[in-house]
């Protein structure tokens, strides 16, 4: 079977406007991600025959990883960005058969061509206002049992950028971000439906070499949604601005780490 995509659109019919990536810049910068979904996946302990959910899969570099776990198993990718979705259909052009590509929103109830045996989800949870309602949606495609493992931006997240972002612009990001605690987050799995809930925050500051480099990361990975209300031409100064207001070439993550399980059918 060829891969499946869908348009996502919201009830009235209009097409949701989400933000777009980069995908090409993305892939060629060094991306803390990688070991980041590395870590998330360790932690799904795959048996090889699973049907993974890949919630904002981006350029399908875990989906990559993924498969190479699940030679009996397939991969269900979805995410909202276009360029991205590309991307990820050129990286794995030989393996279309093993995946469903699905262009959706998921801040929006989802209906997936399959049900999910496991679900993964990195660097996307903090771009979702809605934590409870993005539970539930992966509540509701997971297996009684299945596995949720997931990593994004958690509480205190790039306190040091932030402090430099207001220092430009005025405000800090918290208008789009959305870091989470620990606590409030294992209490909106548990109310989801999870069980066997494991939630850190844990600090892992991401150097990089000031100039070029510095500049691309955070104009292409942290400040997409800020640049697009900008001019174009406003877009690099802007950029620059930040990072020279930045004590270090770091950005300061901290990332929400959660493992849960659905719980099975009493
Ligand atoms: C930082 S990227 C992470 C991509 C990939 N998981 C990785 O680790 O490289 C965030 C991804 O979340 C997707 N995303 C953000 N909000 C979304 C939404 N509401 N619906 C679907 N995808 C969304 C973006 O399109 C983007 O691909």
């Amino acid at each position: 079977m060829d891969s499946t995509v869908l348009e996502c659109r919201q009830q009235g019919g209009a097409v949701v406007e989400l933000l777009e990536w980069d995908a090409g810049t993305y892939d060629a910068l060094p991306l803390p991600h990688k070991r980041w979904g590395a870590a998330a996946i360790a932690r799904l302990e795959l048996s090889g025959s699973e049907t993974v959910l890949d919630l904002g899969c981006g350029t399908g570099r875990d989906a990559e990883r993924l498969l190479g776990l699940l030679p009996q198993g397939r991969v269900i990718a979805v995410d909202g960005s276009a360029q991205m979705l590309r991307e990820l259909r050129t990286r794995l052009a030989s393996q279309l058969d093993r995946i469903d590509v699905l262009q959706a929103d998921v801040r929006e109830p989802m209906v997936l061509p399959r049900p999910a045996d496991a679900a993964l989800s990195v660097a996307t949870l903090h771009w979702l206002p809605d934590h409870a309602a993005a539970f539930r949606t992966v509540a509701a495609v997971l297996r009684p049992g299945g596995r949720f493992v997931a990593e994004a931006g958690g509480a205190g997240n790039l306190a040091t950028f932030r402090t430099a972002l207001r220092a430009v612009s005025g405000a800090d990001g918290s208008e789009i971000w959305n870091f989470a605690g620990a606590a409030e987050t294992t209490d909106r799995l548990r109310d989801a439906g999870f069980t066997d809930i494991d939630v850190r925050l844990v600090e892992d500051p991401a150097s990089l070499e000031r100039g070029e480099q510095l500049e691309a990361f955070i104009g292409t990975v942290v400040l997409g949604a800020q640049l697009r209300e900008l001019p174009v031409d406003e877009r690099r100064p802007f950029v620059h601005a930040v990072a020279e207001r930045l004590p270090e070439p770091v950005l300061d993550y901290v990332r929400l780490q959660i493992s849960a399980r659905k719980q099975s059918v009493p």
